[in-house]
């Protein structure tokens, strides 16, 4: 889970790490009223920031700076509402604006190809790390067993080439940000810019924060950080049903188990759709795993069905250790159990099984002889079928 800059920084500021004082705004007038405060408090100018999960806000016109409330509630009029990289600006962070000496660039990041932590540092920030010099950047891997204590910290300051002046407060700072990357379990930690003011304060003037959600379950705090505004309302109910699930934008419902094989159905049912009536395209993604259970697949079937653009549905089966027989008495199972629900599989499906136990699966599946279910031997075939039932239901 990505978090927005405002909650990096209030992540940053639990862990003593510096940040500029500022508040999130709704609305121009709760920008005025936060501009207002910090400059009785003291800021000669206040920055209003488009806080959207997207980078090069400030390329785009989401970073702005302001004197006066009034010029701030302006700009949060102005910013409130624009589109970034496809993403709405739906609230702006208001913040006390900062005397810039220097911008630098600090991350610490999971790499995954060397199964270590890195660190990386330059003493060229502000702009996007892709575009910084090779030769400028430090780049340090870090041992989870050793972690990073101050001395460590300053080496890692020292191989961005940062200067003598900044070397004490970024330590400081890159120590506690540590500690923010290790006990929140994140894959991602950035600061763009990381900045010596001109009283020759480091201060973290910008935040990206990646938290890695397979430790959701030992974060009790993390899911009150989760976007729930903005979250698909399909996805947000497959994930409380405990589903892999991907909303997509075309009309073939998928269902697999295994994501591989989900990966390759949602290639092979593009490729089939292609050319056909309006270009028929998968619909979403979703993973039912290796059990497979009835229930498990009446919550797939309730999910890929609740997508109003899904005109057929193709189940993409390999049985494995969960044999086909069992996939198939989990279908025969689940129209009962949306039945139940009150709910009926209005929409073609088309099965497909292959592996473990494929010839007893379709039977069972023939002699049940469920409305709509069609089944297709190979998976090619299957797609192309399912494609063309769609098509046919546009
Ligand atoms: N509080 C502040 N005071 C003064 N200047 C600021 C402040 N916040 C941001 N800026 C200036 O705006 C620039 C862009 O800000 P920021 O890094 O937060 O956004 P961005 O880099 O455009 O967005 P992203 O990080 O999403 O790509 C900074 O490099 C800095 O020069
Ligand atoms: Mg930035």
């Amino acid at each position: 889970m990505d978090l927005f800059e405002h909650q990096a920084k209030e992540l940053f500021a639990e862990y003593g790490v510096p940040v500029p004082t500022g508040k999130v705004a709704h609305t121009p007038q709760e920008a005025r009223a936060i501009a207002a405060e910090l400059i009785a408090a003291g800021s000669s100018k206040v920055v209003v920031k488009a806080q959207v999960k997207a980078g090069g806000r400030g390329k785009a016109g989401g970073v702005k700076l302001a004197d006066s409330a009034e010029e701030a509630e302006a700009l949060a009029a102005q910013i409130l509402g624009m589109d970034i990289k496809g993403h709405t600006v739906h609230k702006v962070l208001v913040e006390q604006g900062s005397a810039i000496a220097q911008e630098y660039y600090f991350s610490f990041l999971l790499d995954r190809a060397n199964r270590t932590f890195l660190s990386i540092c330059s003493v060229e920030g502000g702009m996007e790390i892709e575009d910084v010099p090779h030769e400028s950047l430090g780049m340090i891997q870090i041992s989870p067993l050793d972690g990073v204590d101050l001395a460590k910290a300053r080496e890692l300051a020292v191989s961005g080439r940062l200067p003598e002046a900044a070397l004490d407060g970024a330590a400081e700072l890159i120590e506690r940000l540590w500690s923010v990357f290790v006990d929140e379990d994140a894959t991602l930690v950035e600061v763009n810019p990381l900045i010596l003011t001109a009283d020759g304060k480091i201060v973290a003037l910008d935040g990206k924060v990646t938290l890695d959600d397979n430790a959701s379950f030992r974060q009790e705090g993390h899911e009150a950080l989760e976007d729930k505004a903005s979250a698909d309302p399909l996805e947000a109910k497959a994930k409380a049903k405990n589903l892999n699930y991907v909303k997509l934008d075309g009309s073939v419902g998928i269902i697999g188990n295994g994501a591989g094989l989900v990966m390759s159905t949602l290639d092979v049912v593009a490729y089939a759709g292609e050319g056909l009536n309006g270009g028929q395209r998968p619909a979403n993604f979703l993973d039912i795993g290796g059990g497979a259970s009835a229930e498990v697949m009446a919550n797939g079937l309730e999910i890929v069905l609740g997508d109003p653009d899904v005109r057929s549905v193709f189940v993409n089966v390999f049985g494995g250790i969960t044999s086909c027989d069992a996939v198939a008495n989990g279908i025969v199972s689940a129209y009962a159990l949306l039945a139940d629900r009150g709910e009926t599989v209005d929409r073609p499906l088309v099965v497909r099984l292959d592996g473990n136990n494929a010839e007893l699966g379709r039977k069972i599946l023939a002699d049940a002889a469920l409305p709509g279910v069609e089944q297709v031997e190979t998976m090619d075939d299957a797609a192309a079928r399912a494609a063309q039932l769609a098509a046919a239901g546009a």
